[in-house]
Formats: structure tokens, C-alpha cells, sequence
């Protein structure tokens, strides 16, 4: 997979903050930390988010890669404090020896069913399963969602904008199409659960509420849309360079995620061809486009320059109020699993991290193709490109 734009995450969820270092941002773009901060804000909401969400307000600190508002080219590197590290600075501190300054709580030794727990506790050699649980936590995801709106506004520069909204939690399913997101987006932004059918939502509302009343979770499906992309992005001519794997890769990688499908996508296998397919038209003013686009925007690992429209299938959260069997690794006994503070419901943020991944990709995918150092270097290679494209 292509470096010209990579990123890593650093950060326990209960330590002192969640660090995020973005290399490959040309230099010349605009960018202002309330810009990062709106889409931090909007990962927090959602209705059957548990407590932690309402200690934490995330808030990012510009570390370095800016001068007077715009990017220098140089590594940007993204801090967001957690605000809950007061109440961990002994139990998380990086220094000191548990028996002096922590003796009298408890190791985590109840792994969670469904958590990265058991198996990280082994493979880590790790008799206090907190060690696994604090990296393995969605808590991260605040660093890829700070990464995910510097590319958002680099891909702004380009015209391409990036939308989700919530389809399904748990059997509650919003039947309607994403080709209406747009012109109901602010309904979405402004929904408990970015749910564009109000009278699903009552009953998606209702569910989270039983889940929650019998100690129990959900999980449910999200739609990431994205607008404007040019045709040509990612590549057939190697399998690590195409678009749909690279992007499925991405979503994949966001915690509790188990599965991801792009246009039709397990529904095009129920179809003949002809359902399926998208034809192809021309025209002097749109140049070449399809008669559909049952495909999601995507051919051959390539954009097709049609939305990009992509779903990710969430299972429902691990950790349950009324835990489920478990084993203690120290004692070997049958116990029932740890409990943490947790949500009940999380598809909505998982949404809006969703959006946050399909920007780094399609970002990545735009810096390979129109390279450039700087943002007007960038922007006259796309230009150029689009005119051929135009002209062809
Ligand atoms: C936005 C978001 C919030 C989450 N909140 C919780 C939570 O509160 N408690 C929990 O046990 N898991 C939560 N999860 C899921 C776990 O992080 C995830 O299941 C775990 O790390 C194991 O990874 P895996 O499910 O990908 O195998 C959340 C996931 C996301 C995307």
C-alpha cells in the first residue's frame, strides 16, 4: 500500500491523551483547529452512548505541521487530552510500580467475550488484561476521526465532500435511499441516531432503550457516502493498490466492525448481470457516466467518478451490563466477564469514524495520483488531469 500519506495513532484510553502523527499533507492548506474539533464533537453524540462520553469533550491540540493557519508540509501531529486522565494518573501513570501506588485495585482479570481481552492477555504475556483493554479500546478512534477531517479539508480543495447516516440498529432498518441523504442531511446531522426516517428512528430509539433496561448492546449498519471524486483513483494493475480493498481495509480496521459492502454489494450476488451492472452513457457536457450506479462508484479498483457509496456492518458492543460468562485467567474458575463503563449502542459515532477512514483512503488515493508538495502543485496536476478527462 502506497506511504505518500500515512498515519499513526498512539494513546491509552484512559491515559493521558490520544496522539495522532499525519504525514503527507501537501503544504499551503487552510486549516483551523475548530475545523478538527467539529467532527471530534460529532463522534461523541449519539443516543445509548455510556458515560465516558459525557466526561470526555474533545478538544484537539495542534502539535506541529502548521505555521499561521496553514499546513507546512512537515508531519502534523494531533493531541486530544483526555479529561478522565485525572481520575487515572495513578492507575495509567507510565511511571512508578503498582505495588507502591496501586495495590488496592483489583487486576483485570475477567476478559470480556467479543473484546481483544483473552487473546491480547496471551499474546502480550499480560496478567492484568487492563494493559490490553486500554489500546484495544475505540477511544482511538478520536485520533483517526482528528486525521480523517485534516484530509476531509484537503479533499475539500478538490470538491469531494463526505456524508454518512445510520441504516440499521439492531432489526430496525431505515429503508430509504442514499441517493436522498443529501437533501436531508441537516435532519440526519441533527438525529440522536443520524437517522434520516424519523418514525425507524422512534423504533431504532425504542430498541436501544430495551437493550439497555435488559443489560444488554446493539450494533447496526452505517452508510458513508462520498461526492466529487474524480474517475481514475486507486488501481486494477495491483491488489494492494485497488480503491474497494484499500477502503475496506480501512473500515474494517474500526473497532466491532465485521463487515463492509460497497453498492449493491452481498445483495448483487442475489441478481442476474444485467440487475447488477451499471451502463455506461456519454455525453459532450458530462463526458462518460453511468445509467446507474449499482456499483457503488467503484470498477475495477478504480473511482468510476459516480458517489462513492459504501456500508459497514457494526456488532453489537462487548462489554454488557449483565456480563456474560467468562473465566478468571488467574484463577481458572468460571466467573462472569469484567463490566467497564460502556456504551450500549455506538453506531452513530461508528459512523462518523466511518467518514473519518473514507477520507484518510480517498485522501491517500488523491496525493498518489496528483502528487505534488504543495497544495497549488497539487491543485494544477488534478486541473490538468480533469481537462483530459473532460476532453477525451
Ligand atoms: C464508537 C465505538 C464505541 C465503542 N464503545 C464500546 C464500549 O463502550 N464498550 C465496549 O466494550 N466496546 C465498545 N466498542 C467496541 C470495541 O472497541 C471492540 O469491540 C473491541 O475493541 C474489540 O475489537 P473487535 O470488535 O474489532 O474485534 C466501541 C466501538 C466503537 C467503534
Amino acid at each position: 500500500m502506497s506511504t505518500i500519506l500515512r498515519y499513526l495513532t498512539c494513546g491509552e484510553s484512559h491515559g493521558q491523551g490520544l496522539l495522532v502523527i499525519l504525514e503527507g499533507i501537501p503544504s499551503g492548506l487552510k486549516l483551523e483547529r475548530d475545523y478538527i474539533n467539529r467532527d471530534l464533537m460529532r463522534r461523541q453524540t449519539g443516543y445509548g452512548r455510556g458515560e465516558r462520553m459525557q466526561i470526555e469533550r474533545d478538544r484537539v491540540r495542534i502539535i506541529s505541521g502548521l505555521r499561521w493557519g496553514k499546513t507546512l508540509g512537515s508531519p502534523i501531529s494531533l493531541f486530544i487530552p483526555n479529561l478522565d486522565w485525572k481520575n487515572w494518573q495513578k492507575l495509567m501513570s507510565p511511571e512508578g510500580s503498582r505495588k507502591k501506588d496501586t495495590a488496592d485495585i483489583p487486576l483485570f482479570t475477567r476478559p470480556r467475550p467479543g473484546h481483544a481481552d483473552l487473546v491480547g492477555g496471551i499474546k502480550y504475556n499480560f496478567l492484568d488484561l487492563r494493559n490490553v483493554l486500554e489500546r484495544a479500546s475505540a477511544r482511538e478512534t478520536a485520533a483517526r476521526v482528528a486525521a480523517g477531517a485534516v484530509c476531509r479539508r484537503l479533499l475539500e480543495e478538490f470538491g469531494i465532500s463526505i456524508f454518512s447516516r445510520v441504516i440499521q440498529i439492531g432489526g430496525e432498518k431505515d429503508e430509504s435511499s442514499w441517493k436522498d441523504v443529501l437533501d436531508n442531511y441537516e435532519r440526519i446531522e441533527n438525529s440522536p441516531l443520524r437517522c434520516m426516517d424519523e418514525i425507524v428512528e422512534k423504533k431504532m430509539i425504542e430498541l436501544i432503550n430495551k437493550a439497555k433496561q435488559r443489560g444488554d448492546t446493539l450494533g447496526g449498519i452505517f452508510e458513508v457516502i462520498a461526492l466529487g471524486l474524480p474517475p481514475g483513483l486507486g488501481s486494477y494493475v495491483q491488489w494492494d493498490l485497488k480503491l474497494d480493498a484499500r477502503l475496506a481495509f480501512g473500515i474494517m480496521s474500526i473497532q466491532a466492525i465485521i463487515g463492509v459492502e460497497i453498492g449493491m454489494g452481498f445483495k448483487g450476488a442475489l441478481h442476474f448481470g444485467s440487475e447488477v451492472q451499471d451502463e455506461i452513457a456519454y455525453d459532450k457536457e458530462r463526458g462518460f457516466y453511468r445509467l446507474s450506479n449499482r456499483c457503488g462508484g467503484i470498477e475495477g479498483g478504480m473511482s468510476t467518478g459516480e458517489p462513492l457509496v459504501i456500508r459497514a456492518a457494526m456488532k453489537p458492543i462487548s462489554t454488557l451490563a449483565k456480563p456474560l460468562r467468562s473465566v478468571d485467567i488467574l484463577s481458572k474458575k468460571q466467573v462472569k466477564a469484567a463490566k467497564e463503563r460502556a456504551d450500549v449502542c455506538a453506531v452513530p459515532a461508528a459512523s462518523v469514524i466511518g467518514e473519518a477512514v473514507v477520507a484518510i483512503e480517498i485522501a491517500r488515493a488523491m496525493r498518489e495520483k496528483f502528487g505534488g508538495d504543495s497544495l497549488e502543485e497539487m491543485r494544477r496536476n488534478y486541473l490538468s488531469y480533469m481537462k483530459y478527462v473532460r476532453e477525451r
